[in-house]
């Protein structure tokens, strides 16, 4: 992926991340993705008075795909509220590894631009996906 679309997803996940409904955590994250077709999408989390009912923001980008239309990631970047990067949780890893193959990109990026490059499949060795359900 190159260095254009790491930067455009940046820039989206942290629009999206300003939207972040967290009054519980206060700890803002945004994620935006790129399918094969170019297409993005992004998304921020979004908690709840109910706490286990919170969502993720790597899932509302997700969903977000999902509801148009689109089916497979290329490249997701996770922006995170602080100087840390934030690593997806184990959770949202299957949500991810459930449209991206192993190579699939990851990028986090902190508030002042670090990155960090990963794939899925190392963030998510032996992924559980669907032609498992095959066997
Ligand atoms: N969170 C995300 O949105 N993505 C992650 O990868 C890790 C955690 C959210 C969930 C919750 O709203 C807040 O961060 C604190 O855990």
């Amino acid at each position: 992926m190159t260095k254009n679309n790491i930067k455009t997803l940046s820039l989206l996940a942290f629009e999206a991340q300003k939207n972040s409904h967290s009054p519980y955590s206060n700890f803002k994250v945004g994620a935006a993705l790129i399918t094969p077709t170019g297409d993005v999408f992004s998304g921020c989390n979004v908690e709840s008075a109910a706490f286990p009912l919170g969502q993720c923001a790597e899932a509302t980008a997700i969903g977000n795909m999902v509801s148009n239309g689109h089916k497979r990631i290329s490249h997701i970047v996770i922006a995170s509220p602080n100087e840390d990067f934030c690593f997806p949780c184990g959770g949202c890893r299957q949500k991810i590894a459930e449209f991206a193959p192993d190579e699939t990109q990851v990028t986090m990026v902190t508030q002042s631009g670090e990155i960090h490059e990963t794939t899925i499949g190392e963030l998510l060795p032996n992924a559980f996906r669907a032609h498992d359900l095959e066997k």
